[in-house]
């Protein structure tokens, strides 16, 4: 039976990198793809980022795969009008997924690519697990004429179940970022993180990193790290930190679980604008997101090795996109990949 994915293509780069990569996937199984729009588009077509029905059918897909969302047409400080990350934010929140995993593994073809020497690099594979339900993100917010605050609330379940996630994927080391000299919830953090690590982990490394501190090590001595796990807006700011690592943000890719139901695929970088439309956007995050969902998402271990190995070999033969210093399209870097498979 064929897999249902629904597919996001939101806006700017979205739908050039979106089609690529259904083509990709087409080259290795049976998959039935059904478009919805998102971000944006949805607020041009609908005037909210995300519609229930797109929420729904998410619900009831398989998987979801998205490319990205925003643009300086919905760019606004106004807080009552629509804007396109809502839809983002409301489909990680409207389908439970609380952990978003980024693994961060420069290629050895890419290592010049990269601004740190590659005496740092070398060796580096690493992976953020970053909360994505909770904290800052999604606490209450307050304007009025004089100010504006933002809450930031954890509870414990919300940590004991992503320090779970994180001590689970069979690392060695876990490094647990926070700012517990400053923050209540990071002093929570802390204290939930090193009890479920007693109590359930205790033969893997924990160390309790504070988010300054962290912000430094990653480039200073990158090669340290084997887990980060952290909460949301530290994992946000972290994990763009991280994807330079790389050699560019347009390498790397995401996977946000839940417990159940569908999960979430999409590159880190974002929409773009400044290259939309030109044909040169670099595809391989998203080559490598359709991956994660292979892997992660509908138990495709084979086929999303290929996968990762097809953007390594076209790397290995020379593949530049403009992002990495190059001058190949999205079309050629396609083609590159799809004589892999
Ligand atoms: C990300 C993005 C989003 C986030 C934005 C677009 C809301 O930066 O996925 O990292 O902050 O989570
Ligand atoms: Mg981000």
């Amino acid at each position: 039976m064929a897999h249902r994915i629904v597919t996001l293509s939101g806006d700017g780069i979205g739908p050039e990198i979106m089609a690529p990569a259904l083509e990709v996937l087409n080259a290795l199984g049976d998959f039935q793809f059904e478009e919805h729009a998102f971000g944006g588009a949805s607020i041009d077509a609908h005037g909210t980022a995300l519609t229930d029905e797109t929420l729904a059918a998410c619900r009831q897909a398989d998987a979801v795969l998205l490319a990205a969302v925003g643009g300086p047409k919905w760019d606004t400080t106004d807080p009552h009008a629509p804007r396109p990350e809502q839809g983002l934010l409301g489909l990680r929140k409207g389908l439970g997924l609380y952990a978003n995993l980024r693994p961060v593994r420069p290629l050895r073809a890419l290592y010049g690519a990269s601004p740190l020497r590659p005496e740092r690099i070398e060796g580096v594979d690493l992976i953020v697990v970053r909360e994505l339900t909770g904290g800052i993100y999604f606490g209450s917010k307050t304007r009025t004429p004089d100010g504006a605050s933002d809450l930031c609330e954890y509870s414990v379940a919300e940590i004991e179940r992503i320090a779970r996630r994180a001590f689970s994927l069979g690392r060695n080391r876990v490094s647990s970022v926070d700012k517990a000299n400053v923050l209540e919830t990071s002093r929570l953090w802390r204290e939930v993180v090193t009890r479920v690590h007693a109590e359930e982990f205790s033969e893997i490394e924990l160390e309790h990193v504070l988010v300054d501190n962290a912000a430094m090590q990653l480039v200073s001595a990158p090669g340290h790290f084997g887990v980060i796990l952290t909460e949301n807006m530290f994992g946000d700011i972290l994990s763009d930190e991280a994807a330079m690592l790389t050699g560019s943000i347009g390498m790397l890719p995401s996977a946000s679980l839940g417990d159940a139901g569908p999960g979430l695929f999409e590159p880190v970088h974002g929409s773009a604008p400044d290259i939309a439309g030109r044909g040169v956007a670099n595809p391989l995050a998203m080559f490598l997101s359709a991956a994660l969902m292979l892997r992660h998402g509908l138990a495709m271990n084979a086929e999303a090795s290929a996968v990762e190995s097809a953007v390594e070999g076209a790397l290995d033969a020379g593949l530049r996109t403009p992002d990495l210093g190059g001058d190949a399209g999205t079309e050629q870097a396609t083609r590159l990949v799809l004589d892999r498979l």
